[in-house]
């Protein structure tokens, strides 16, 4: 049977390299919704080939723009319009492809509307993690992996008989641009060298975290809600062949890993259809003779800051991820826009985490208005920085 998916952020990386996937299978998949936020300009084309029920845009002039030139489709704007592609009845899962904390408002919607989540949408869980997994068991619907590291976790953890078969995850990471730079370098890196990943091609955001290695503190959060294992029992490691996509240590021992191209339509495919096996796609496969080497070292986490500070958070739980996260998601943007240098980007999370006051409750209300604190005062930080 047909899948119905819906595609929040559709113009972004994920969101285009999903497509790929779905024009691959378009007998197994068809996008019922989809969603952009500035790139309209890209967005129209993908309306017009993929023909979805419902699209949802940020203002109501595109929205005018996309029904003048799509009028076949029905055209919402805001979030009240990503939270209805969110939870659309036909549709049976969502892929939540948007970047930041912007996306937890519609993995929320779409659990609470009984449809299964294919999450790369990573801030959701670290900001969230509690409510989104409480709002999953309530619906009894999934939440599937779509981070290339979480993927290969998944699929490792089918050999495990119960969750105590398991000794410790291993998060694999490239290491990023900055894996061999000295911390006197780092002073003078730019947006340009920050973009500039070296086995992954991703949206802005993403790559700055890789850069400063946040996204693998991110994904360390993202694993322990994932896979209920503690902090202690998950562990990074830098493989900078990008080949190992993670692994999983039993107990016995034996290690299992995850291999592949760096090919996030591997995951994406894995999380939409992988309940209905190994479907054949032709994406890139690894060439063998030409992986002359696959090396392993630890994080140098005095290099990197945003490591332990990620555990730390995680480990303090309440409101210090969701602060953490709002935080970099600030810094990350000043630095895009030349407010800030690179190395401040982790400093400025940590001065907004240390001036932090947890919430009490734990509810929605409670990360929104943490959040918002914590982007206010990143944001006078940055301002007072005068650069
Ligand atoms: N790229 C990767 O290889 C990769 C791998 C693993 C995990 N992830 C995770 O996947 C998520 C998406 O990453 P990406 O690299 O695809 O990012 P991206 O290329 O920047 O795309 C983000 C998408 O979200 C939309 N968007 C941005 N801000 C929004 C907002 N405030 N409200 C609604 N929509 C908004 C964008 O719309 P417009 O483009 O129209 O502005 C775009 O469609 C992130 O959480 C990232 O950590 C990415």
């Amino acid at each position: 049977m047909t899948r119905k998916v819906t595609i929040l952020g559709a113009t972004g990386s994920i969101g285009q390299q999903a497509l790929d996937v779905a024009r691959a299978h378009p007998e197994e998949l068809q996008v019922v919704a989809m969603s952009a936020h500035t790139r309209i300009e890209q967005l129209i084309p993908l309306v017009q080939e993929f023909r979805p029920r419902f699209v949802a845009v940020h203002t109501v002039e595109q929205a005018r723009v996309v029904r003048a030139q799509c009028p076949f489709v029905e055209v919402g704007f805001g979030e009240e319009a990503l939270q209805d592609a969110a939870s659309l009845t036909e549709s049976s899962m969502l892929l939540n492809a948007l970047v930041g904390a912007a996306g937890i408002r519609s993995t929320l919607a779409a659990l609470q509307a009984g449809i299964d989540v294919a999450l790369a949408n990573k801030e959701t869980l670290v900001a969230a993690g509690d409510l989104v997994l409480d709002a999953a068991r309530v619906a009894k619907v999934k939440i599937l992996p779509v981070d290339s590291e979480h993927s290969a976790i998944t699929q490792c953890l089918q050999d495990a008989h119960s969750p105590t078969d398991v000794e410790k995850l291993l998060l694999t990471a490239s290491g990023g641009p900055f894996r061999t730079a000295s911390k006197a370098d780092l002073l003078r890196v730019t947006v340009q060298d920050a973009l500039a990943h070296p086995t992954w091609t991703m949206g802005a955001k993403i790559s700055i975290d890789s850069a400063t290695l946040m996204n693998k503190g991110l994904e360390v959060i993202e694993a322990h809600f994932l896979f209920d294992v503690p902090y202690s029992d998950i562990e990074i490691l830098i493989h900078p062949q990008s080949i190992i996509h993670s692994m999983v240590q039993f107990r016995d021992g034996a290690v299992l890993a995850q291999l592949g191209s760096p090919d996030m339509r591997i995951p994406i495919q894995y999380a939409l259809l992988g309940d209905q096996g190994r479907l054949a796609a032709n994406w890139k496969r690894l060439n063998w003779s030409e992986v002359s080497q696959l090396t392993f070292e630890l994080p140098d986490i005095e290099k990197f800051p945003a490591i332990s500070l990620a555990y730390e958070c995680g480990i303090a739980q309440k409101t210090y991820p969701a602060v953490m996260n709002a935080a970099n998601e600030t810094a990350v943007y000043a630095f895009l826009a030349g407010h800030i240098h690179f190395l401040e980007i982790v400093e400025i999370v940590r001065r907004v985490v240390e001036a932090h006051q947890a919430e009490v409750g734990m509810g929605l209300d409670e990360i929104f208005a943490a959040d918002r604190w914590a982007r206010e005062t990143a944001q006078s930080l940055i301002a007072k920085r005068g650069l």
